[in-house]
Formats: C-alpha cells, sequence, structure tokens
C-alpha cells in the first residue's frame, strides 16, 4: 500500500466492533478481567501493548501505536505524554554513572538542558560533536547511545546519519533520532540505519496544535529499555491524545505535500529579499545540507529558519510586530502559520555567534502561499 492509502486504513481494527468507521475512544484508570487466569495473561505481556491498567494504555493507544510501527516500518511504538518526554525515556534508559552519551549539537535545545542539567551532574558523560564530523573517533568503550536530529534545530543544518548509523553499528552503539521534521512521510529514519526513531506527535501527526505527544518506534529489543523506563516513572499518554493523533495521521501526507509546496515557495521568495542575510532550508538548492536533504529525504516540511540584516531590537520588533498571518509562538507543525525569533542554544557554547542578524524561524502553514509573502513584505517593510 501506498503511504496515502495506508494512512486511511491503518488503526481501524477496533472500529468493526462499534460499527463504526473510527475506532471507539476508550478511557479507563481501572482495567477489569473476567477471571484469573485473563488477569495473569495480561501481566505476562508487553506493557504498553495491552490493557492491564489505565497507565500502561487501552485499545485506543494500541490502535495509534500499532498504526504508527507500521508507518514508521517498525516491529512497535510507544506513546508518551509529550515529544519531550519520549526524548526524555530514551536518554535516560540509555544513561548512568559513567555512561557516555553522543549527541549531534544541534538538537532540540530542551534535549540539550535534560543532559546537562539532569543526567550530566548524577554521572553521565554527555558529549556533543560538531555538524559534518565522522563520529568514530567520538565513539568510546562506554558509549551507549548516539543521540541525533536532522535538521537540527533551528539552523537547520543536515547530518549524514547513514553515514554516522554505519559508524555507530560497527562500535554496537545504537542510534536514536528525533524525526519530527521529517515524520516517516518523508523521512525513512529505520531505513537509514536509526534503531530508535522519536517523534513530537505534537507537531506534524496531530497537526492541529490541540495537543502534546510523543511516539517512539524501533524493534521490541531497541524499545525494551525505554519501555521498562516508562512503565517505572509513570509516562504515559491520554487515550484522548491519541485518539486525536489517529485523526491527524489520515490527512498527514496530504498536508505536508502542501505544506512543502508553500514552504518552498516563501523561502524561494525571501532569499531574493534585500532585507534577508540567507535562508536555512535544505530544499533549497543553495543550502549547504542540499545533498545531503536529497539523500536521505523524500521531502521538505514546513519550518525553516533565516537571518536577517543586522538590525536594531526596535527594528526588529517592528517587523515582528507588523506580521498578522504568522502568528507569534512556540512549536510547528500545525494548519496555521507561526513565527519565532530563534535563539540557538547550541550554538551558545560557541565564543562568537556566527549570526549578526536576528535569526527568525518560520513554520509555513496551510494558509494561500500568496497571502503569507504579501504579510511577509508589509512586515519587512516596517524593518
Ligand atoms: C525537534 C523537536 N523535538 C521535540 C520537541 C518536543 O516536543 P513536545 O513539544 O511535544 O514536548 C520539539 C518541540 O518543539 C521539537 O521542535
Amino acid at each position: 500500500m501506498h503511504t496515502d492509502t495506508f494512512l486511511v486504513h491503518s488503526g481501524r481494527e477496533t472500529a468493526d466492533a462499534v460499527q463504526a468507521i473510527n475506532p471507539p475512544l476508550v478511557r479507563a484508570s481501572t482495567v477489569v478481567f473476567k477471571s484469573l487466569a485473563d488477569y495473569k495473561h495480561a501481566h505476562h505481556q508487553t506493557v504498553f501493548d495491552a490493557p492491564r491498567y489505565g497507565r500502561s494504555g487501552t485499545s485506543t493507544t494500541f490502535e495509534l501505536q500499532r498504526a504508527m510501527a507500521a508507518f514508521a516500518g517498525a516491529q512497535s511504538c510507544l506513546a508518551t505524554s509529550s515529544g519531550l518526554s519520549a526524548i526524555v525515556a530514551v536518554l535516560s534508559a540509555h544513561a548512568g554513572p559513567g555512561r557516555h552519551l553522543l549527541l549531534s549539537a544541534g538538537v532540540y535545545g530542551p534535549t540539550r538542558i535534560f543532559c546537562d542539567k539532569e543526567l550530566a551532574p548524577l554521572g553521565t558523560i554527555v558529549e556533543y560533536f560538531p555538524d559534518g564530523a565522522d563520529i568514530t573517533p567520538y565513539l568510546r568503550d562506554n558509549t551507549t547511545l548516539v543521540y541525533v536530529e536532522t535538521p537540527a534545530s533551528l539552523t537547520m543544518e543536515m547530518l549524514d546519519v547513514r553515514a554516522l548509523c554505519a559508524a555507530a553499528r560497527a562500535r554496537n552503539v545504537p542510534v536514536a533520532a528525533d524525526s519530527t521534521w521529517g515524520t516517516p512521510v518523508f523521512f525513512d529514519a529505520h531505513a537509514l540505519g536509526v534503531q530508535i526513531s522519536i517523534h513530537s506527535a505534537t507537531k506534524f501527526i496531530n497537526g492541529h496544535s490541540d495537543l502534546m505527544l510523543g511516539l517512539m518506534t524501533g524493534s521490541l529489543d531497541d524499545l525494551a529499555a525505554l519501555r521498562a523506563y516508562c512503565d517505572r516513572s509513570g509516562a504515559h499518554a491520554a487515550p484522548d491524545v491519541c485518539w486525536l493523533a489517529l485523526r491527524g495521521l489520515r490527512t498527514l501526507s496530504v498536508r505536508l505535500q502542501r505544506h512543502q509546496q508553500t514552504a518552498m515557495s516563501i523561502a524561494q521568495w525571501l532569499q531574493e529579499q534585500p532585507k534577508v542575510k540567507r535562508v536555512m532550508y535544505p530544499a533549497l538548492p543553495s543550502d549547504p545540507g542540499h545533498a545531503l536533504w536529497k539523500g536521505q529525504f523524500s521531502g521538505a516540511a514546513g519550518p525553516f529558519s533565516f537571518e536577517l540584516v543586522p538590525c536594531s531590537e526596535s527594528a526588529f520588533a517592528a517587523f515582528m510586530d507588523a506580521l498578522r498571518l504568522f502568528s507569534l509562538g512556540t512549536s510547528w507543525g500545525g494548519y496555521e502559520s507561526l513565527v519565532l525569533p530563534a535563539v540557538p542554544y547550541h550554538l551558545r557554547t560557541l565564543d562568537v555567534l556566527p549570526d549578526e542578524g536576528r535569526l527568525v524561524r518560520l513554520h509555513v502553514g496551510l494558509e494561500d502561499a500568496g497571502d503569507l509573502r504579501e504579510d511577509l513584505d508589509q512586515a519587512l517593510r516596517r524593518l
């Protein structure tokens, strides 16, 4: 089945029982069993895969997890309360005193903060490798995980995921990737060699800016340690949220195609604007990461960044405040366009920031491309 067909028809296994097109929303804290034998059986099943207690999910959770696992080409999927809680589960399951975690430098700011402020003080050795580096010299005997994100948050640098997975595999080290930007529609993380793929389903998978959800996909073996971590730490996704995310999944590939088309036209237009110093979008042929993007992604999502020419804070505020269709707010992946003054936390470890102009992150939504261009145009004239 092609992706579009798969997304429409998957995740509906429990719908027949209620004679509906959509699976039922099952909310529960208590799960009941017909016999002691059934109760014992449930407690011998893999946690988060069968009804046991509300925290380990209901049929609604399992529908989403099964659909997402199959969509990502993985054996298993685990849902949790947010993208960040999924990231925390993956990192925590591989952390510990004396263990070495190797991360790409451009990871999402809160990922870095969790490593530096929670894991490192308890004895995990946290190290960041620069974009484009061969990771082989960074791998140590005690490296337990390589963790990457591509494109990098805010600054959009691309990584050679295929090459770094091969290097990690040669040393028997698993690779986890934050695949939120590409989603399985554009980024087949497992085919590139990634063992654990992480998604903030808060973004494109749900697509309507009204919930928080994290999803992790991989083999049962590769997810075993983080499944145990989620079980012990009470990490859990609410059935209501899983039901909505399953609804979002139906239209994911259609939405992404439109996000891509409009984002590309806006990025090309921005490149020609005199007040824009550079546009960071790997789908642009001029982008330094274009070849890597082309070799690993089948499309480009809606968020990207651009750098303005250097300007005063008040001129920058005039630009930001003049925008009407791009709302000022954190997040991305929803139907609506967003703008954010981007602070690349990962670059703060450098003495000198490469950008002297202000960095702006856009999420290009599903509005008309011409309307969005006009909005940016009138705001740039205020700069
Ligand atoms: C790349 C990336 N990963 C993970 C997250 C965290 O996801 P959530 O907001 O669902 O916790 C975000 C949030 O912005 C993100 O941009």
